[in-house]
């Protein structure tokens, strides 16, 4: 499973890109203005640091403003995946930039038969909004696995993308579901590697071997 960072931040996107954590990012016009620096310099910035795909959603909502949009996103760099909302619009848009060549994310899916339309358009991804959907009292596992099924019944390649991660438990319910990506929030990411018992055991074994005061095998 690939991990994505959610984020429009540059310096959480290096950190993450550094760490070998992530594969790729998404960002979403939230994102963009909360990101604190222009949006235009923090995607060039993204864009050269991360070698993965990097989803930038047009901000029109009819479909020759997002055909138009998607055309120019997509020539930005080679690694963007145009991200479009999943509105009768939409559909149609991700129809044409398909023909065109143009990878594109179906995003703010909520239900299967959504996931489903998609799929038959080849979106190159869908991401589906766990958080949002459990908020509301739904269970995103049951929406998510649904969609993992019908997928897999009909052997749609597209690819499904965990959105919305509000926790690890998200992430690995995300795995347990058999979905392709998850993208996570920075602090998310960052709580992944973390263990209270692995810091305790390590702490143990050295507090141990400087005790026995024996001589180690290699000096770092
Ligand atoms: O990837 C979609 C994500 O940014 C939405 O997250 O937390 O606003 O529901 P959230």
């Amino acid at each position: 499973m690939k991990l994505f960072i959610d984020s429009a931040v540059p310096d959480e996107v290096k950190k993450m890109w550094d760490a070998g954590i992530i594969d790729g990012v998404t960002t979403n016009p939230t994102l963009a203005a909360k990101s604190g620096i222009e949006y235009k310099k923090a995607v060039e910035e993204i864009l050269a640091t991360v070698d993965g795909d990097i989803s930038l959603e047009v901000l029109s909502t009819d479909t020759e403003g997002m055909v138009a949009e998607g055309q120019k996103l997509a020539k930005l760099h080679h690694n963007v995946v145009v991200k479009i909302p999943t509105t009768p619009e939409g559909l149609k848009a991700l129809k044409t930039l398909n023909q065109e060549g143009i990878r594109v994310n179906m995003t703010l899916v909520f239900s299967p038969n959504q996931a489903l339309l998609v799929a038959k358009q080849n979106a190159y991804i869908v991401s589906p909004f766990a958080g949002r959907l459990d908020d509301i009292g739904h269970s995103a596992m049951d929406t998510i696995s649904e969609i993992r099924q019908i997928y897999d019944n009909y052997q749609f390649e597209t690819q499904i993308l965990f959105a919305s991660v509000r926790s690890p438990l998200h992430v690995k319910q995300a795995a347990l579901a058999g979905t392709d990506i998850a993208t996570c929030p920075f602090d998310v990411l960052e709580k992944l590697i973390k263990h209270p018992l692995t810091d305790i055991g390590l702490k143990k074994f050295l507090d141990d071997f400087k005790a026995s005061k024996q001589e180690p095998l290699v000096q770092s």
